[in-house]
């Protein structure tokens, strides 16, 4: 049973998270509850859609002036996202929308941060560095994966440093999400599966980072690691995605499967909005800098190995996930490590690479891509192994090589010996 006595919880979210089929035709009360002159930030290929014009029908007829901004890039190199927010002064708006998947969210975060404490916005990268609220931004995603409808955290590219940064900060949590299932029909199967994949792993780390006693008496940090209130959104998120992500890709026009997606996608976000993420994360940064492959594709790839690595120091946490997942029999351990291996089964059927080669990595690149993660400090920290250079390298030379057997050493002796279906 879990020691409700002995630990803590923390959420921090939205002032209103709206879900559900039909959802969508509460933005724009939403948005005239909060101001009447809207900046909507829209990715482009949206901006042409059925679905935005209604949006922006609907912005109208509540009597909200708006302006829309649909110059969302890949990445979101931070002299782009200056550029933005340097038009949207000339619109001076006093309530922000993020209509599109999470690179365009990012960027309506940071518009209404820029708007609100000014460029450059290199002065905030890092953790609670924004010194006070910003533009009340509503949040309404069209992939179902980054949570970034209600996360603390946006993430930018900036050609002076080598691997992306975050900016995070309780104040860039939007002050309303709506997540209606039907806007995510038209995701593509490439996007519907790494963005789902990256849901997963949001769940998944968030309910096995490492619990610390928070510092209540002092300011604390963005992400505090696992605790009550997280982990019980990131199991219910699990057992979700195990359901309906193969589905979703599968077929990208069952609502079902769209709906359970969405949902899940929402939780995690919730759940590591404060738990925080751990290694996938760590070791993506840099995997993503070297191949330029989409953020999920790296985390999905990596979540099996990240979870092999764990089975040994936290057997019990792994076989609750199994037990969200539906599989797994017998000892603790044999349930913990069916749960990595229906997770590298559901990472596989989606069509995610299996090891860092097939992600385009070479033999060359592991001491940097180590070197590097080790600089995403907070990351590595939050796990709980031990966040020193042998744990990183020996993850990401596993991953390289697709062999998770490899990290059994790392656990108990006995299961080294265990079989390890791959
Ligand atoms: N802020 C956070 O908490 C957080 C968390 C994880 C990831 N991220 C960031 O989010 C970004 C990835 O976001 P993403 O996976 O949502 O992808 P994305 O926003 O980059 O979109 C990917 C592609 O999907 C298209 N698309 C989006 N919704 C669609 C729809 N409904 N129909 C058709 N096409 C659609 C877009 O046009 C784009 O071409 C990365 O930059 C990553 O760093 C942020
Ligand atoms: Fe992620």
């Amino acid at each position: 049973m879990t020691d409700i006595a002995g630990s803590f919880g923390l959420l921090r979210l939205p002032d209103s998270i709206a879900f559900g089929d039909g959802s969508r035709a509460g933005i724009p009360g939403t948005v005239a509850s909060l101001g009447s002159r809207a900046l909507v930030v829209c990715d482009p290929f949206l901006a042409t859609g059925e679905a935005f014009t209604e949006l922006l029908e609907g912005l109208g007829n509540a009597g909200i002036a708006f302006v829309v901004d649909s110059h969302v890039v890949p990445e979101l190199p931070v002299d782009v996202v200056e550029e933005a927010i340097d038009r949207a002064r000339t619109a001076n708006p006093d309530v922000i929308v993020g209509f599109g998947g999470g690179s365009a969210l990012d960027l309506a975060k940071l518009i209404a941060l820029g708007l609100a404490h000014g460029t450059p916005l290199n002065r905030f990268y890092g953790e609670n560095l924004v010194p006070g609220p910003v533009l009340p931004l509503v949040a309404v995603p069209t992939t179902s994966g980054t949570g970034s409808e209600v996360t603390p955290v946006a993430v930018l590219a900036d050609p002076d440093r080598e691997l992306k940064v975050g900016i995070s900060s309780p104040h860039l949590i939007p002050r309303a999400a709506v997540v209606d299932p039907r806007l995510m029909l038209g995701a593509p199967a490439s996007v519907t599966a790494s963005a789902g994949a990256d849901a997963l792993v949001h769940a998944v780390e968030a309910f096995t980072a490492q619990a610390r006693k928070p510092a209540w008496n002092q300011q604390l940090p963005v992400f505090v690691g696992r605790n009550l209130l997280s982990s019980a959104l990131a199991l219910e998120a699990i057992g979700l995605i195990g359901r309906s992500l193969r589905q979703a890709v599968r077929n990208g026009n069952d609502l079902e499967a769209r709906s359970h997606m969405a949902y899940a996608s929402l939780l995690a976000g919730m759940a590591f909005g404060t738990a925080g993420t751990h290694l996938s994360h760590a070791i993506q940064y840099p995997v993503g800098a070297l191949t330029h492959t989409p953020h999920g594709l790296g985390t999905g790839m990596l979540l099996p190995y990240v979870m092999q690595a764990i089975v040994g120091n936290d057997a019990g946490r792994l076989a609750e996930i199994a037990g969200a997942l539906g599989v797994g029999s017998g000892s603790v351990e044999d349930a913990a490590q069916a749960a990595v291996d229906e997770v590298a089964a559901i990472m596989a059927d989606i069509g995610l690479p299996q090891d860092l080669a097939g992600m385009g990595v070479t033999e060359a690149e592991l001491p940097r891509i180590v070197e590097l993660s080790l600089t995403v400090r907070r990351l590595v920290a939050n796990s709980s192994l031990e966040p020193n250079e042998e744990t990183v390298a020996r993850i990401v030379r596993a991953a390289f090589d697709g062999d998770r057997a490899a990290l059994a050493p790392l656990v108990a002796g006995r299961l080294s010996e265990r079989k390890i279906n791959k």
